[in-house]
């Protein structure tokens, strides 16, 4: 479902924030983003949203990638992910039901589908009865319940909360980990960026810890290969062995997983797209001084090789998505 492939991204300012960093989310995962203050887990959300572009490498959405996207496309794009960020401001003189509402608003949904979806969605947070209250009204942990119902309110694909449990206490950090679980059981992909290790810790999902500018070593390979979650569980629950036949055949698969994935990162990437775009129209004015019998064998197989990657690189993705399914 997304896919950061080599992604680089520097601010202005020269700030290295993150080099060449790999990872795959897979539809229906809940997975943590960690790492210290200024590691970067904020601007891989504003990444996601193309609230700023990479430096280089390329981010997939549902196998798109969004560094080729129209403009026009952009608002689609952005409703796929829910964003519930920990300044997320509520509006003061709006009531609770109101300001869940609002994206539904902007998009001119009809009344009566906005009331199913802020019942639906009031439910799912554990705030029926508060749809009238105004924001001063509600406890830090409410406000941020309302925060990730607004969120959820236009059905994204992907929830991505910013440190939706800064300045809670414990117990109501917990009650909204309770919450984020919940969303995800019932299809939505969870994204949650913390400095809470204790609740990584303890709630035992996936971890991408970020560490200067990269993710923290071993972590690097479960995050591109996710390995099988069956097994896992079996290993855990300390299961029977499968018997040789099975496990070398599902070996096999992984392995030629793995593979594929390799060559799609080397082709995919190479230095970045913009850098090959650049070289490509440098290579084309060489080739203008050349024989034209020349150049036009050169162009000819320049195409061809562009359309096997892109072959490729669908194929690889489809393939992916096929795997996932089927999981
Ligand atoms: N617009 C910007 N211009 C320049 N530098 C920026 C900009 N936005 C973020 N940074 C820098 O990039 C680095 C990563 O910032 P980011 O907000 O992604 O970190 P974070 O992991 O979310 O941190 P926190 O846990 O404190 O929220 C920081 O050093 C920050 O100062
Ligand atoms: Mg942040």
């Amino acid at each position: 479902m997304i896919i950061f492939n080599k992604v680089t991204k520097s601010y202005s300012n020269g700030n290295l924030v993150l080099d060449e960093v790999s990872f795959t989310i897979n539809k229906g995962d809940f997975i943590f983003i960690t790492g210290a203050s200024g590691a970067g887990k904020t601007t891989i959300s504003r990444l996601l949203l193309k609230e700023i572009e990479p430096n280089k490498g390329q981010i997939f959405i549902d196998q798109e990638n969004i560094g080729k996207i129209k403009k026009s496309k952009i608002p689609a794009l952005r409703r796929k992910i829910g964003t519930a960020f920990q300044d997320f401001k509520l509006f003061s003189d709006k009531t609770i039901k109101e300001n869940i509402a609002l994206p539904l608003e902007i998009l001119r949904q009809a009344e009566d589908l906005i009331d199913k979806r802020v019942k639906r969605v009031l439910s799912l947070v554990g705030l029926e009865g508060k749809e009238h209250s105004f924001p001063r009204q509600l406890s830090g942990g409410e406000i941020q319940r309302v925060v990730i119902g607004r969120a959820l309110i236009a059905s994204p694909k992907i929830l991505f909360a910013d440190e939706p449990t800064g300045n809670l206490d414990e117990d109501t950090a917990w009650g909204i980990m309770e919450i984020l679980k919940k969303i995800n059981e019932e299809g939505t992909t969870v994204i949650v960026a913390t400095h809470n290790k204790g609740i990584v810790k303890n709630l035992g999902k996936r971890v991408i810890e970020l560490l200067n500018a990269r993710i923290k070593g071993a972590e690097k390979k479960k995050d591109i290969i996710k390995e099988d979650e069956e097994d896992q569980k079996k290993k855990k629950e300390g299961k029977k062995e499968e018997p040789d036949k099975r496990k070398k055949k599902k070996r096999k698969k992984e392995d030629k997983k793995k593979d594929m994935l390799n060559e799609f990162l080397v082709k995919v990437d190479v230095g970045g797209e913009k850098e090959k775009e650049e070289k490509e129209e440098k290579e084309k004015e060489e080739k203008k001084e050349e024989k034209d019998e020349d150049k036009e064998t050169n162009i000819k197989e320049d195409k061809k090789e562009k359309k096997k990657r892109k072959r490729f690189s669908l194929k690889f993705l489809k393939k992916e998505k096929e795997n996932k399914d089927g999981q």
